[in-house]
């Protein structure tokens, strides 16, 4: 008897409790309260093997009831608890997925790997390789194999920066930071008989001042092409195709007048300056040019024979054409900029134009 009445209570106190409740935490002990390890419905069900055998049954199955009744129950509280919140949430924390996302900064090659390349692939579909060379180079490919003796004023043409005399070479050469690409065409003959047809990309420096137009480290591209019969003629022909290609917008293909003025280089002969009709004038004569209408890019000339000699080829057997432009010059004209040091100053407001 005792047992019926306890049940009836249990059920009324429990379920007045789980209806009142707002707070899952609450229902959590709620439920724990009745139908936990020591809860007061679990305790009358442990208790049913006292009972005498006749009430056993009865009790048991109303115990048993009672017991799914409220689990329901709970269950449903909790449904409905946890969808309040998820609306009370929704009002205040919400996202608006029609806002524009953000976009993540992208980068992107600077302007001189973008000079670079497209020089590359200009002179790649004229059958041209890349090939590359040491920035720290040692007299003999600087200066000597490119005919230029130790102690001749020639070499004033380039203001060196020499490594610790102390530093050398495995076959005891003095140690520089190379002053141009043009050692690498003595390594390449070295190693590569022709014909052959290279342009070599690279870092260079010189001990300068630094200005609007000269920089301690700079870059240039050096030319090489050595065949049985290679003229100034062929030299100039490339040059200007490269011209054309290297400044003409899509579409719009421009003829670019060149002029070779005599110059003076030690491994060439004869030697010259290429100059470049002034894009910022069209010729007329500005700032830019000086005032003459041309505009100085790169320095060439045919292979004087000692460069072949000092590479281990017969002078007799080769020609060919050498060039040095210098490639932060070529950025600069392609994109109209008047200091050489912007592109070594890291300035994002300069870069990201390109
Ligand atoms: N190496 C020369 C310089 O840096 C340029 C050059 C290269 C001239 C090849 C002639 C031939 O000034």
């Amino acid at each position: 008897m005792m047992a019926k009445i306890d049940l009836k209570l249990l059920r009324n106190q429990a379920q007045k409790a789980i209806d009142l409740t707002k707070d899952l935490k609450e229902l959590n002990d709620i439920f724990k309260r009745y139908l936990g390890k020591r809860g007061q419905l679990t305790q009358v069900l442990r208790s049913l093997e006292k009972l005498p055998e006749t009430k056993r049954a009865k009790v048991g199955k109303e115990a048993n009831e009672l017991k799914s009744f409220l689990r329901i129950k709970c269950d449903q509280k909790a449904r409905e608890i946890k969808e309040k919140i998820r609306k009370e949430t929704a009002k205040t924390e919400w996202i608006d997925i029609t806002r524009p996302g953000e976009r993540p900064a992208l980068g992107h090659l600077h302007p001189l790997s973008q000079v670079k390349n497209k020089t590359e692939e200009i002179f790649q579909l004229m059958g041209f390789s890349v090939v590359e060379g040491p920035e720290i180079e040692n007299e003999w490919y600087n200066f000597d194999a490119l005919n230029i003796p130790k102690d001749h004023p020639a070499r004033d043409i380039w203001d060196t920066l020499w490594l610790k005399p102390e530093v050398r070479s495995p076959n005891s050469q003095r140690l520089l930071l190379r002053t141009h690409t043009s050692p690498v065409q003595i390594r390449y003959m070295e190693k590569n008989n022709p014909p052959l047809r290279i342009i070599v990309p690279g870092r260079v420096f010189r001990h300068e001042a630094t200005d609007a137009s000269h920089e301690i480290n700079f870059y240039q591209i050096e030319g090489l092409m050595v065949d049985k019969k290679i003229s100034v003629a062929n030299f100039k022909a490339i040059i200007q195709h490269f011209f054309q290609q290297f400044f003409s917008t899509p579409g719009g293909e421009k003829s670019i007048g060149i002029r070779l003025r005599p110059g003076y280089f030690p491994f060439v002969e004869p030697g010259f300056e290429v100059d470049m009709i002034c894009l910022a004038c069209g010729g007329r004569g500005c700032s830019v040019c000086s005032q003459t209408g041309w505009l100085e890019m790169m320095g060439a000339g045919m292979v004087h024979p000692n460069v072949f000699k000092a590479a281990g080829l017969n002078p007799k057997n080769w020609q060919g054409f050498a060039f040095g432009m210098g490639l932060d010059r070529l950025a600069m004209m392609k994109h109209k900029i008047n200091d050489i040091r912007l592109f070594y100053s890291g300035d994002l407001r300069f870069l990201n134009q390109f």
